[in-house]
């Protein structure tokens, strides 16, 4: 089957990737899940930019409490992108994936510095590159991230994998058993009705952009392949008219 995609950026969360069975930050069985998800799309032709988040590492909310101040526990968030980013990156060359792990926050002897030619070369050449720092800076998410990148990297879609859930609902389907699904969405939408898909800074970064941001359940991993067949599941947020 074909597909309309020339280059995307999945934005994985890093809660997804641990290991509730071996109470470990990360689970080799998932990081396999995801890599072979990954795989899929690269045979399919598709360039692939990857960011992930480090909330299994570490909640920078939780750094008040144990008097660590803000920006620090930004950097410490930071750096655990970069441990996430090295662990997909040996899963991906364990399914056959060709990778580079392109930091913001220069650790050259563990990964390349981030540089926006180098990283669109590196796509090129079908190598998946995963983008680790965050955006370099404190105070902004891995979501702002994901924005910055996919739009630099002048992606087509940012494939937001969620964990447990179908996509965008209007109230939080976790505690709401009423909660619905919406399948499509602007991002107008997403700041005027607060709805959770990413923060405002992200959405204020993206919202003038072609880039379509698809909201899926990443824990049927089929819905990767789905989602690049542009079939109707999870939800659709765009510029709108
Ligand atoms: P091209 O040959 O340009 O197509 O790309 P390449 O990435 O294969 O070549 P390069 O010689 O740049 O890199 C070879 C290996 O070294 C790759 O695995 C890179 O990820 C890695 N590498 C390149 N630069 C750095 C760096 O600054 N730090 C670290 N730790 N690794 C690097």
């Amino acid at each position: 089957m074909s597909n309309a995609y020339k280059r995307i950026l999945v934005k994985l969360s890093g809660e997804a990737l641990n290991g509730q069975k071996n109470k470990m930050i990360l689970d080799n069985e998932k990081l396999q899940v995801v890599a072979k998800a990954i795989k899929s799309m690269v045979d399919e032709g598709v360039q692939i930019c990857v960011v992930v988040g480090a909330g299994n590492i570490w909640r920078g909310k939780l750094a008040k409490d144990i008097g660590i101040e803000h920006s620090t526990a930004d950097y410490m968030g930071m750096l655990g992108t970069i441990i996430n980013s090295l662990a997909l990156q040996s899963s991906f060359e364990s399914v056959g994936i060709s990778s580079r792990v392109m930091s913001s926050i220069e650790v050259k002897a563990v990964c390349e510095p981030y540089i926006k030619r180098k990283a669109i070369r590196h796509l090129e050449k079908g190598r998946v590159v995963i983008f680790a720092g965050g955006t370099g800076n404190p105070f902004f998410t891995t979501d702002t991230t994901a924005a910055l990148r996919a739009m630099e990297m002048d992606c087509d879609s940012i494939f937001m994998a969620k964990n447990g859930v179908e996509g965008v609902y209007d109230d939080d389907p976790r505690k709401n058993a009423n909660a619905k699904l919406i399948k499509n969405l602007t991002f107008t939408d997403i700041m005027t009705q607060k709805l959770e898909v990413m923060d405002s800074t992200a959405v204020a970064l993206i919202q003038n952009s072609d880039i379509k941001i698809r909201v899926f359940n990443m824990d049927n991993t089929d819905n990767f392949l789905k989602v690049l067949h542009n079939e109707d599941i999870g939800s659709t947020v765009s510029k709108g008219e």
